[in-house]
């Protein structure tokens, strides 16, 4: 899809439809004066009969008789009084859905006659790509015999009528267009079966960073021997049941013009499929458990949206790959195993298994000495009872970052929330043989597997992202959200622009 800026008066060519907002009560769209090439009165009288709804996503499609292969679609906004957030999420979700039906190949927005409360056209420009995108998703599904309708529309215009406003426009359709790859590349990599998808797969995925052939992608693959060599024993526990042997993918991206810059680290679950182990997993909906690595999609794809947008920082994505499967080899609740860090832990609970991967990893990345690390996970079923599947989890030993986070959320729209993390918890953490165990109780699941992570990221400032509850849709229609790449770019770009204070080195 091309989205590209319109300057000046609209100017027809064949096969371009123009959406035309109407509003309740308001009789001449704001949007009317720029299309100069129809008769306006038939509009008017249209609206006047109420031959054209106000009804919020309510679509007409409206001939236009002096250009007939042109046309405008109308979409009812509701009260102009009333525009928030997600009625102008319905609206924009409304067009595509109609335009979907029809033939046309281009449509053109005039976003500026949309008024919502302090939001400005760089933000309605990168919804409008994040919304459009998402309506035009397509699973890469393996179904021999359903044809995939064809879908026309190849170019969408955004008609920026302001002068001051076009710079804005055009970084928008940059970082929104880098985000929607990188958000394809994570849903794609989510949806595919676990057969497919397994841990040398994704791992390997990393490898398609370097068919742009830049210079700033460095990747290396740590096998299970090596893993063995360094002493990651807890991750290793965590596949010793599966056929699939573990990799762990580390993407380096030198994209910082001081070179020695220090990185920030991001860490993905991929558990390519959870079944919980020898603590099994019952066996509804165990089928969504191929989306316990969507925490690496989100790394890969993010990865993705850095190189197209070539940010000015060091970054290192780390995908951790490995499959949680019961075998007669496999890890049993009451093993105790050594991690990385030297402390101990006792395995109570086989599918409690992400904490022991990512613990692993993240006592691994010190090597780096990164300015900031974040974990994401779709880590416990207790995030989703906590927050449903709008908000994503965030624990965090640092305000400063959780604070630069919940603003990169506020932007995307990508929705974050804090949870505590305290002291109090470890007695959930509790081992009568070891130094920890990965479980003990089921009160506060989401903060006490923080809390187990939080043992291991000591050192440096971190934060935790539980995305059990938004990386997919669950039920019937299951499929990936690509969550929380938009979250992840945008604070990415964000920090670009305001590093935190070098005398802020220290949590
Ligand atoms: N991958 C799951 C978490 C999960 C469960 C995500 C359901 C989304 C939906 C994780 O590995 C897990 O099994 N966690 C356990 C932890 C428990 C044993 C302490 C859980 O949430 O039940
Ligand atoms: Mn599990
Ligand atoms: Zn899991």
């Amino acid at each position: 899809m091309q989205f590209s800026i319109l300057k000046n008066n609209t100017n027809f060519t064949s096969n371009m439809i123009c959406i035309l907002e109407i509003f309740d009560k308001i009789n001449e769209p704001k949007s009317l004066q720029y299309i100069t090439q129809i008769n306006k009165n038939d509009i008017l009288n249209f609206i006047k009969n109420k031959k054209i709804s106000s009804h919020l996503g309510s679509c007409i499609l409206v001939q236009n008789f002096t250009h007939p292969q042109n046309a405008i679609l109308t979409v009812g906004c509701g009260k102009s009084k009333n525009i928030n957030i997600d009625k102008y999420q319905k609206i924009i979700q409304a067009i595509i859905k109609y335009i979907k039906l029809i033939k046309y190949e281009k449509i053109i927005l005039f976003l500026s006659s949309l008024n919502i409360s302090n939001l400005n056209i760089y933000w309605k420009i990168r919804q409008t790509i994040e919304i459009i995108q998402t309506e035009l998703y397509t699973l890469n599904n393996f179904k021999k015999h359903t044809k995939i309708p064809k879908i026309y529309l190849n170019e969408v215009l955004f008609y920026i009528p302001y002068r001051n406003e076009i710079k804005q426009a055009q970084l928008a359709i940059q970082h929104g267009q880098s985000i929607a790859l990188g958000v394809k590349i994570a849903k794609d990599l989510s949806n595919t079966p676990p057969n497919i998808c397994d841990p040398y797969y994704l791992s390997h995925q990393s490898y398609k960073l370097q068919d742009t052939n830049s210079k700033k992608i460095l990747i290396e693959i740590i096998d299970q021997q090596e893993m063995q060599k360094i002493g990651m024993h807890a991750y290793l526990s965590v596949s010793q049941g599966s056929k699939k042997a573990p990799y762990i993918a580390v993407i380096k991206y030198h994209g910082s013009n001081k070179p020695n810059e220090n990185p920030i680290v991001l860490i993905g679950k991929g558990l390519t499929f959870d079944s919980g182990g020898i603590s099994l997993k019952p066996s509804r909906k165990m089928d969504e458990m191929k989306y316990d690595m969507c925490g690496a999609g989100a790394v890969l794809g993010t990865m993705h949206a850095v190189l197209k947008l070539n940010l000015n920082l060091n970054i290192i994505g780390i995908l951790a790959c490995c499959e949680n499967m019961p075998d007669a080899f496999a890890c049993r609740p009451g093993d105790i195993v050594q991690t990385l860090s030297g402390k101990t832990v006792e395995i109570l609970n086989t599918d409690a298994e992400g904490r022991l991967v990512l613990c692993d990893v993240l006592s691994y990345v010190k090597k780096f000495n990164p300015q900031l690390v974040i974990d994401i996970a779709t880590l416990t079923g207790a995030c989703v009872v906590a927050l449903g599947h709008h908000y994503t989890g965030l624990m965090s030993n640092c305000d400063k970052l959780c604070q630069k986070i919940l603003d990169a959320s506020k932007i995307t729209y990508d929705l974050v929330w804090r949870l505590p993390l305290h002291k109090k918890f470890a007695y959930q953490l509790k081992s009568k043989f070891a130094d920890i165990s990965n479980v003990n109780g089921n009160d506060g699941g989401a903060i006490t597997a923080g809390c187990f992570l939080q043992e291991f990221a000591e050192e440096y400032r971190w934060a935790h992202l539980d995305i059990a509850g938004t990386a997919w849709t669950s039920g019937k229609n299951n499929s990936a959200t690509g969550r929380p790449v938009a979250l992840l770019t945008q604070f990415l770009i964000d920090h670009m622009n305001q590093k935190f204070d070098e005398d802020l080195n220290a949590k």
